[in-house]
């Protein structure tokens, strides 16, 4: 009797030590739990999806969406995933027609095979404000948004996010992206490993960057040779398209508002001969694989203002602007009436388009960051010519000798593409037969890459690897 009073007595003692003790520490990722989305299939791993606020006065907020990995995600890393544009999202683009666990079809959502949450717990992000859910709700904001102001944002948010998750905290981290997060990563790593210095808070592992921009010039004329050799474009307008006016020249006075007429009379040609009826991001697919594919506000000037638009309707972009599927995301429109795939209302610094980031790169894996530079080899708006020109460069500039000679490389018995390492610690690979979008179209490759590139490992070697 005695003993069963104490016994209780202890029990509720005990339980309320808990009580108090959850009281203290909120959970705080709790309340951005994914329940279930519409349509979606039964699994086993946690979704979550929400805001952080990233400015003093609360007018910023970034949204998120985190699949954490499909087994043992305390014992994986954190991957975080930006896409490009400037001003397309990582969630439309990126978790839901890339490398997310779904891809949207009609009204429910289809698992993706080739997840990238197989590897690592995948961290979405819309950024900076005014692309996709996230917002400011002070609008000047948008007006003049560039690389440094989106680059603090992105930082603050991380910083602000391990609040929500602590016990991601510490965790090997990789920042991963493609196109314009060329920019967006490379920055936001730099000041990764700057705060660092003052508080390690960071544990960067390491970067990857698929047909990322890296130094203008270079990415852009490349473009040239390979509609050349593609036959997209006669031996004539090859001339004249690296002579008379080359393509970063023609980008510059665009975006200068200064087109010059020889400029104007070259593009039209180029643009007459490859015709509007070729996806310049895959050029051996029907055109428009998908709108929700083109993060094209920068990298194609002309494809937005001759933009065809074949795929009437669009899986991701019907998805994402149902309510309930919003309401399950914790998602909200704000001064926008429609979520779409590159924001409309973010005026962005376009000019910041001509600031080399391949120098930040370099000053990365001096600090000993090990970086990935991959190309899907279809893509003719950054070519992987100019991608492997510039990881060249950058390695004979920092005196790393070939690790891993240029060779090919395999997925199961075929080849995926082909692969050169430089000092153990800075890679080029190319994606065989993939688009600017390498995870959409090749996307067993692509989980092979990242698989790879993870575990610090250079690419299989033989058709005979198992993984
Ligand atoms: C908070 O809740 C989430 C979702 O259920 C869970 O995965 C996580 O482990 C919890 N965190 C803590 C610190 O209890
Ligand atoms: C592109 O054009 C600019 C301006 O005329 C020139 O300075 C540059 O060298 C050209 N680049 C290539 C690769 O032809």
């Amino acid at each position: 009797m005695h003993y069963l009073a104490w016994r209780s007595l202890l029990m509720a003692a005990t339980l309320l030590q808990m009580c108090s003790s959850r009281e203290l520490e909120p959970n705080h990722s709790l309340p951005d739990k994914i329940i279930k989305l519409p349509g979606q299939p039964q699994v086993s791993f946690q979704q979550f999806s929400g805001y952080i606020t990233v400015d003093r006065q609360k007018q910023r907020a970034l949204f998120y969406y985190f699949a954490e990995a499909e087994m043992d995600p305390s014992t994986k890393p954190l991957v975080l995933w930006l896409n490009g544009g400037p001003g397309c999202s990582s969630v439309g683009v990126g978790a839901f027609s890339e490398n997310g666990p779904f891809r949207p079809k009609g009204a429910v959502l289809v698992r993706n095979e080739y997840s990238w949450n197989k590897e690592a717990n995948m961290l979405y992000l819309e950024t900076p404000a005014g692309v996709g859910f996230s917002y400011s709700s002070d609008s000047s904001y948008y007006e003049g948004v560039n690389d440094k102001m989106t680059a603090t944002d992105n930082l603050v948010f991380l910083q602000r996010w391990f609040t929500k998750f602590p016990q991601y905290k510490g965790r090997d981290l990789y920042i991963t992206g493609e196109s314009y997060a060329g920019h967006y990563v490379p920055q936001l790593a730099q000041l990764m490993v700057e705060f660092n210095k003052r508080e390690r808070v960071f544990n960067l592992k390491g970067i990857a960057l698929g047909n990322p921009v890296l130094e203008f010039a270079t990415d852009f004329n490349s473009r040239a040779e390979f509609f050349w050799s593609h036959g997209l474009i006669s031996d004539t307008t090859y001339k004249v398209f690296t002579s008379a006016c080359n393509y970063s020249r023609y980008v510059g006075e665009y975006y200068r508002g200064s087109l010059s007429s020889i400029c104007q009379r070259v593009m039209s040609q180029v643009t007459r001969e490859t015709s509007r009826f070729v996806d310049k991001y895959d050029v051996t697919l029907d055109v428009c694989i998908s709108s929700v594919l083109s993060q094209s506000m920068i990298l194609s000037p002309q494809q937005v203002t001759e933009r065809v638009d074949v795929c009437v309707e669009d899986e991701t972009v019907n998805y994402l602007n149902r309510k309930d599927v919003q309401d399950a995301l914790h998602a909200q429109l704000a001064g926008v009436t429609k979520w779409t795939v590159c924001s409309s209302v973010l005026e962005y610094e376009l000019l910041n388009l001509e600031i080399p980031t391949i120098s930040v790169v370099g000053s990365l894996v001096k600090a000993g960051i090990p970086v990935l530079v991959y190309s899907g080899d279809q893509d003719s708006v950054i070519p992987l010519t100019g991608s492997r020109t510039l990881v060249q460069r950058l390695a004979n500039e920092l005196a790393l000798k070939t690790t891993v000679p240029y060779r090919v490389w395999f997925e199961g018995e075929q080849v995926g593409g082909w692969t050169q390492v430089y000092g153990d610690i800075l890679s080029f690979a190319t994606v065989r037969g993939a688009s600017h979008e390498a995870p959409f179209s090749q996307p067993e490759r692509s989980l092979v890459l990242f698989r790879a590139f993870l575990r610090g490992r250079p690419l299989p070697e033989t058709f005979k690897y198992a993984p």
